[in-house]
């Protein structure tokens, strides 16, 4: 099974998971997507959060009632995709560049739920590297803030984020830089130092927040708990 496949299964699996009168926080990626897809295609009376700009658009399009974090008290339930699935359930996400909407929806979410193709698990976090998103006014500064931190873990300094149109730049239009690591001994507390720097608006590291996980196998999909 391709690993599309695998994520549009766990897309699927998650979609029945939401019930008429929810409001669901929909997340940003090729796996969420694959979500928003089949939560549309259940024609449910539901309100959706979006975690980009880019999922507000397919979820629109589909049929889904979008409305804003603040337009509601309380996110029923999230369902997201990660970039790396680690013990515990910890995450490595931002990889779309949407961490920052994506952990404030999470925060504000009774349940959540990731959904992920089988790759994504790890053993450790940090094969993939750590998306970190920072303000644009001094961001060379942050840069070197980030480089020392990365230095105190014996990691490698972050690299600013660029596609072939320049620098990347988030919805919040902030930049990204992407600490390459190999591996992350110490999770929490580097993600304590990171968010220390003034700079820095958030990290990609999402630990404590996903109540389960739904991961694509070629065996079906396989529910986790941390
Ligand atoms: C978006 O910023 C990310 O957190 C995505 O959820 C993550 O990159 C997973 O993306 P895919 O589902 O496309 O692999």
């Amino acid at each position: 099974m391709s690993a599309d496949a695998q994520k549009k299964a766990a897309g699927e699996a998650a979609a029945q998971l939401v019930e008429d009168g929810m409001v669901v926080g929909l997340g940003t990626g090729s796996t969420a997507a694959w979500f928003v897809k089949a939560l549309a295609a259940r024609k449910l009376d539901i309100k959706g959060v979006p975690t980009s700009d880019g999922t507000a658009d397919l979820a629109r399009d589909l049929g889904i009632l979008i409305v804003g974090l603040d337009d509601v008290r309380r996110v029923d339930l999230t369902v997201d995709g990660a970039d790396e699935v680690g013990p515990g359930l910890s995450l490595i996400k931002g990889g779309g560049a949407a961490l920052l909407r994506e952990k404030l929806v999470w925060e504000a979410s009774s349940r959540c739920v990731v959904i992920a193709d089988a790759a994504k698990q790890v053993k450790a976090l940090g094969r993939f590297p750590l998306p970190i998103e920072v303000v644009r006014f001094g961001h060379i500064h942050t840069g070197q803030r980030l480089a020392d931190i990365a230095a105190e873990f014996d990691l490698p300094p972050p690299r600013l984020r660029k596609s072939d149109r320049g620098l990347v730049i988030t919805d919040g239009g902030n930049l990204i830089y992407d600490m390459a690591s190999g591996r992350i001994d110490a999770p929490a507390a580097l993600g304590e130092a990171l968010k220390s720097v003034t700079g820095v608006v958030d990290h990609g590291l999402f630990l404590d927040l996903a109540d389960e996980a739904l991961i694509g196998t070629d065996d079906g999909v396989v529910r986790l708990t941390p």
